[in-house]
């Protein structure tokens, strides 16, 4: 068994759930955020780095790493973990997701599809199987299945046909697995934003019965409303036993409500993402550095945090360096971001652990400034 999922409890007054992920690297606490290393580096970061600010599982991703430096020269490198020198969990997404947001001219088929590659031009094709043995060849922990992520908004002959596709591939997936023994195949559920499809695509993958399952699909576009009433619906049909993984999604907010419907794993380049723009997310709420308001903040990014950055330097000097493009500055934003929503997570658990989820909730909102 590859992963072994053990749900420790459900918080008293929400759905919020704390468990333990047990893998081939090591045991991930849960609920968990995973910071994005799509090429085999969470940008700007050492894997020290990430260690030291508490990250215990990292994602890569498929698509980018067969593009370059190539599937076949991770495997001889002896993997991804030794390739890029970390030793702890890692999850590979599939490619489905990134096929669709980042080349054009794609021709889907049951076979798979055909795209263009975003560098080159040159015609690729990726399918279930092509997925697999990339990522059998990585050799991740956990490993998703090649789905696809419908556009927001889409008809509902679309999103059916769509979705008893991804099905179909998902069967196909689980059949080219060679390394199952080591490696979990997650199932990701689709249907978009129409519940009753939501129900089919949970039932039919649940037939397929995997490791764990994800929620994809989501955060594409749709108001949040909508994303948690689909969440709301889509969670109580999954496995009680098993790992839930809300595909792309991140915002401190969004971990609020997806923890509190049952969510145990996320993934996002947001913290990474706005940092490299100076954009910080603080105990105070949100900080632009840029902002002309910090040219003589002589105080720390955010006055409750530890983190190397808050430790260490003022948002004064923060902002002389983001604007000056000087790496150091992308660095230690970065380095903040990750630690933030690390240690949001951590309280979170640790709010779960004594059932008081929705007072921290509360009191983390109203500092935030986002309204309940
Ligand atoms: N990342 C964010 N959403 C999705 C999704 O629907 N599918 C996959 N494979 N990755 C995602
Ligand atoms: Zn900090």
């Amino acid at each position: 068994m590859a992963v072994r999922y053990e749900l420790l409890k459900t918080e008293k007054h929400t759905g919020a759930r704390r468990g333990r992920l047990h893998t081939p690297h090591g045991v991930i606490e849960t609920p968990i955020f995973m910071p994005v290393g799509t090429l085999a580096t969470v940008k700007t970061l050492s894997p020290e780095e990430l260690k030291d600010n508490g990250a215990q599982i990292i994602l890569s991703n498929t698509y980018h790493l067969w593009l370059r430096p190539g599937h076949e020269i991770v495997k001889e490198a002896g993997g991804l973990h030794k390739f890029m020198n970390w030793d702890r969990p890692i999850l590979t997404d599939s490619g489905g997701f990134q096929v669709f947001s980042l080349s054009d001219l794609r021709k889907i088929t049951e076979e798979g599809v055909q795209f263009r590659n975003h560098l080159s031009g040159e015609k690729l094709f990726l399918s279930p199987e092509k997925a697999i043995e990339i990522e059998n060849a990585l050799g991740a922990d956990i490993i998703m299945a090649f789905d696809e992520c419908p556009p927001f908004p889409a008809d509902r002959q679309y999103l059916k046909n769509s979705l008893e596709r991804t099905t179909r591939w998902a069967k196909r997936c689980k059949e080219a697995h060679a390394r199952p023994h080591d490696q979990a195949l997650f199932g990701i559920i689709q249907g978009g934003m129409d519940k009753e499809l939501r129900k089919q695509s949970a039932e039919e993958l649940i037939e397929l019965d995997f490791p764990g399952y994800a929620v994809g699909g989501l955060s594409v576009g749709e108001p949040k409303d909508i994303m948690n009433e689909v969440l709301e619906f889509t969670t109580p049909l999954m496995p009680k036993d098993k790992p839930r993984y809300l595909m792309g999604v991140g915002s401190p907010d969004d971990l609020f409500e997806g923890v509190e419907r049952g969510i145990d794993m996320f993934d996002c380049v947001l913290p990474t993402r706005i940092a490299r723009n100076g954009t910080c997310m603080t105990s105070v709420g949100k900080v632009v550095i840029r902002n002309a308001t910090y040219q003589r903040d002589f105080g720390p990014l955010d006055p409750n945090c530890d983190c190397y950055t808050c430790k260490n330097y003022s948002r004064a000097y923060i902002r002389h360096l983001i604007k000056c493009d000087e790496v150091f500055g992308i660095r230690l934003t970065t380095i903040h971001n990750v630690h933030f929503l690390i240690k949001l997570m951590d309280d979170i658990r640790k709010a779960i652990e004594e059932d008081r989820f929705v007072e921290l909730k509360k009191s983390f909102y109203e500092s935030y400034g986002y309204t309940l």
